[in-house]
């Protein structure tokens, strides 16, 4: 194909994915498909970097692929498969570590956030190097473009960092990929503190919103979001951050702009614009709750399809591990 690659990644760690990981990263996934060859794994490698039980984490590597697909991911279309498949990712990831320096991986500040609440006794020495298998992760495939949200921005440096340190030394090897975030929706807040990032770890239990929660929950907590002080529906991200983030959702869902929506609410209040997203948002979760739970009910042709994915991820992978090696002097 000659299309420019693209290659994302998700961690299967929390079951159900978020809003925030649906609008910040999944849906670019399912649009790049389109334009791209793209490769989308579950990162199962890095669901080992925290305590994990083996049962849990075998069960939501398949509950995260059958997510994936319920979003539109298209195995026609792209190369769905599991990280740990393909073990050129941890071979490629032992280099990448060879040409990180300690001070450089310190500064990731997702490894700082995470560290922090796991504590310095239980912060193992693989959460720490996660950002540079990351690394590996995408020039194993050559992507040109990486979808995902805002946090995932330094990472996504320090790869370019990281394969035009390796380029220079060795000659050139990887191509230097580029991150796709799209501004919009590249942060979506917690619903209930605007002031936070939408997350699985940090998250109020109120204000995150599961895609595979009771339809009815969500509409709920919907409801219940926090808003700003004053009655106006404006696009305001500094002044209004929680009307800010409903209207961003409202519009990313339904495809209305915001202008569009301002006109609409011009002299209603808070509440009917969150009766009315509680429906768009009723309206979008119920079908992929139902998709999500058909793929899950046909593990055999689930895992058939991901055994397809990583066989073709395969193909790329070794090729690229093969020069890389050769360089090296292996
Ligand atoms: P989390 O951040 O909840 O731990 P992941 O690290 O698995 O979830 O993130 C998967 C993808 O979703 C990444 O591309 C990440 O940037 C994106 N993402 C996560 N949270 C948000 C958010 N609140 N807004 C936009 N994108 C997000
Ligand atoms: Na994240």
């Amino acid at each position: 194909s000659d299309r420019p690659r693209a290659l994302s990644g998700i961690q299967p760690t929390a079951g159900s994915f978020h809003l925030g990981n649906y609008l910040g990263a999944i849906r670019q996934y399912t649009a790049l498909q389109e334009s791209h060859d793209a490769f989308y794994m579950v990162v199962d490698l890095h669901a080992i970097t925290v305590p994990q039980d083996p049962a849990v984490l075998r069960a939501n590597t398949r509950l995260a692929a059958a997510q994936l697909l319920a979003a539109g991911l298209d195995p026609q279309r792209c190369t769905l498969f599991v990280q740990s498949h393909v073990p050129e990712h941890a071979q490629l990831g032992w280099v990448m570590n060879c040409i990180t320096g300690f001070g450089e991986a310190s500064r990731m500040t997702q490894f700082k956030d995470k560290s922090a609440k796991q504590g310095a006794d239980r912060t193992t020495v693989g959460l720490f190097t996660y950002p540079v298998l990351q690394v590996a992760d995408i020039l194993l495939y050559q992507a040109d473009s990486v979808p995902v949200g805002e946090d995932q921005r330094q990472h996504v440096e320090l790869t370019r960092d990281l394969a035009e340190r390796f380029n220079g030394r060795f000659g050139h090897t990887f191509t230097v990929p580029s991150p796709h975030i799209v501004k919009e929706t590249a942060k979506i807040y917690d619903l209930q503190d605007p002031s936070i990032k939408m997350s699985k770890s940090a998250s109020t239990t109120k204000g995150l919103i599961n895609l595979l929660d009771e339809p009815k929950a969500t509409a709920k907590k919907v409801k219940s979001a926090v808003t700003d002080t004053g009655s106006e529906i404006v696009f305001d991200a500094e002044n209004k951050p929680g009307v800010s983030n409903l209207l961003t959702i409202f519009s990313t869902l339904t495809g209305t702009t915001i202008g569009d929506l301002e006109a609409r609410y011009t002299g209603k209040g808070y509440g009917a614009l969150k009766t009315d997203l509680a429906d768009v948002m009723v309206d979008f979760v119920t079908p992929f709750r139902d998709r999500t739970q058909e793929f899950l009910e046909d593990p055999e042709t689930l895992d058939a399809l991901l055994a397809t994915g990583a066989e073709k991820a395969r193909a790329v992978a070794a090729e690229t591990l093969a020069t890389a090696y050769d360089r090296i002097g292996f």
